[in-house]
């Protein structure tokens, strides 16, 4: 079984889709740990609810540069992890475990990169950027994690329709149900 670590910051609906997965056995995999910046992310309560161990590691409980790495690095290590998913996760990664881990880290977007992509593209920010420019598709896609935000190889993607009558949240929503399937899919593509 491949044995997922997942970083989320937010909702976690990312998280909960691959939580059921599993579940389901619909993927070979299993998460063994979640880790987020923010204490009261509710990923972390989906976390607990389903018996998986749970990591609050940001600067600020770790001020220190190398300690805050080191704290990262460590669950990794304690749990012998195969696959790093980033699944609504606000922060970069440090270099270092970009580095050790390349390959095997990778991210979902609410968008189709390379476009409204990049530092300040989160959230409904991306929605409302892609309504701005009056674009006919959006979507979703699962990319490789590199040392810069939503920059590696891409994996997967896949297209929504824009509406005419769309708002942010709309367009948010209908990418949301095309980020819980290509996810799971996306982490199916590797192998222990
Ligand atoms: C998703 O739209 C994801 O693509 C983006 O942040 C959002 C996280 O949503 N990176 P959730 O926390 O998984 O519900």
């Amino acid at each position: 079984m491949l044995k997922l670590a997942v970083f989320a910051s937010g909702g976690g609906t990312n998280l909960q889709a691959l939580i059921d997965a599993c579940r389901s056995k619909a993927i070979g995999a299993e998460i063994k740990a979640v880790i987020s910046n923010n204490s009261k992310a509710f990923a972390l309560e989906r976390a607990k609810k389903s018996g998986i161990d749970t990591f609050h590691i940001s600067k600020k409980k770790y001020p220190d540069e190398n300690k805050y790495v080191q704290a990262i690095k460590d669950v990794l290590a304690r749990y012998n992890i195969d696959l790093i998913v980033l699944a609504g996760y606000m922060k970069l990664l440090p270099v270092d475990i970009v580095r050790n881990y390349y390959g095997r880290i990778i991210n979902i977007h609410p968008a189709l990169l390379p476009k409204y992509g990049g530092e300040g593209m989160y959230g409904l920010n991306v929605h409302k950027a892609v309504l701005q420019a009056g674009e006919k598709y959006s979507g979703a896609t699962v990319h490789m994690v590199d040392e810069r935000y939503d920059h590696g190889p891409i994996l997967i993607q896949r297209r929504v329709p824009v509406l005419t009558n769309d708002t942010p949240e709309t367009l948010a929503a209908r990418v949301l149900e095309v980020e819980h399937k290509i996810l799971p899919m996306a982490v199916s593509l590797f192998k222990k």
